[in-house]
């Protein structure tokens, strides 16, 4: 199987996520549920970003809905950032500074933070405004084997144009990734073998 090597801790900015096959990283009304549902990782890969992450940046939609459950659950230990407007009204929790400044502010105090380690930034929102301010080091995904059809996208900027990427640690890094899916089939559904002999 082609697949990434481990990641490694190097003071990166990551944008990390877990996305759908047709770009999603969160269902409507910022479902997560999706994610439970029929969709293995590699071994040892959650251990990976316990060991490589030093802090997360996140925004305060994706705060307000996840209920003060942590990254990588209780495993990881480090420092959150929750970017806000109105720092005032959040509910305060161990470990959660919410801040209200530019985004590359939020990532200077975020990467100092995270004492040489990378800093994880799980927002849509922040990382394109990142992205334009050229501080986005990774792109970092795990393309899940669903498709949502609606939700969050990961870069959801209409008009915007075409941004090229390079994909990290291949020979020829524009190449395009191939890959196949069989939908799965609803239990009603005819097997292929009786639909072409029929
Ligand atoms: N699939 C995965 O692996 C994964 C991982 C993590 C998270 N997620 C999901 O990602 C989704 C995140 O949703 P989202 O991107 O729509 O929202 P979000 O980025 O979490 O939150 C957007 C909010 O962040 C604040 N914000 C953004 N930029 C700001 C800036 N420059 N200055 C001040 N505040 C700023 C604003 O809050 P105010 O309105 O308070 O000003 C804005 O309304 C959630 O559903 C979460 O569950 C998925």
């Amino acid at each position: 199987m082609n697949d990434t090597e481990p990641q490694t801790a190097e003071g990166k900015v990551l944008w990390h996520f877990t996305m759908s096959l047709d770009g999603f990283v969160a269902g409507p009304d910022h479902a997560m549920d999706w994610m439970s549902t029929g969709i293995s990782a590699r071994p040892g890969l959650e251990d990976e970003y316990v060991r490589t992450t030093g802090a997360v940046l996140g925004g305060r939609s994706g705060w307000d809905v996840s209920g003060d459950s942590r990254p990588y659950g209780s495993d990881w230990k480090g420092p959150i950032f929750v970017l806000t407007h109105h720092p005032e009204d959040a509910t305060p929790a161990d470990d959660v500074t919410f801040l209200n400044c530019g985004p590359a502010e939020a990532v200077r105090i975020g990467l100092e933070a995270a004492g040489g380690k990378n800093l994880e930034v799980f927002s849509p929102t922040i990382g394109r405004q990142l992205l334009e301010l050229g501080l986005i080091d990774e792109i970092d995904l795990h393309i899940a084997p669903i498709l949502l059809g609606d939700g969050i996208r990961l870069y959801d900027v209409p008009g915007s144009a075409p941004i090229l990427l390079h994909r990290v640690g291949e020979d020829d890094p524009t190449s395009v990734v191939n890959v196949r899916y069989h939908p799965t089939r609803p239990a009603n559904a005819s097997p292929l073998s009786a639909r072409a002999s029929g």
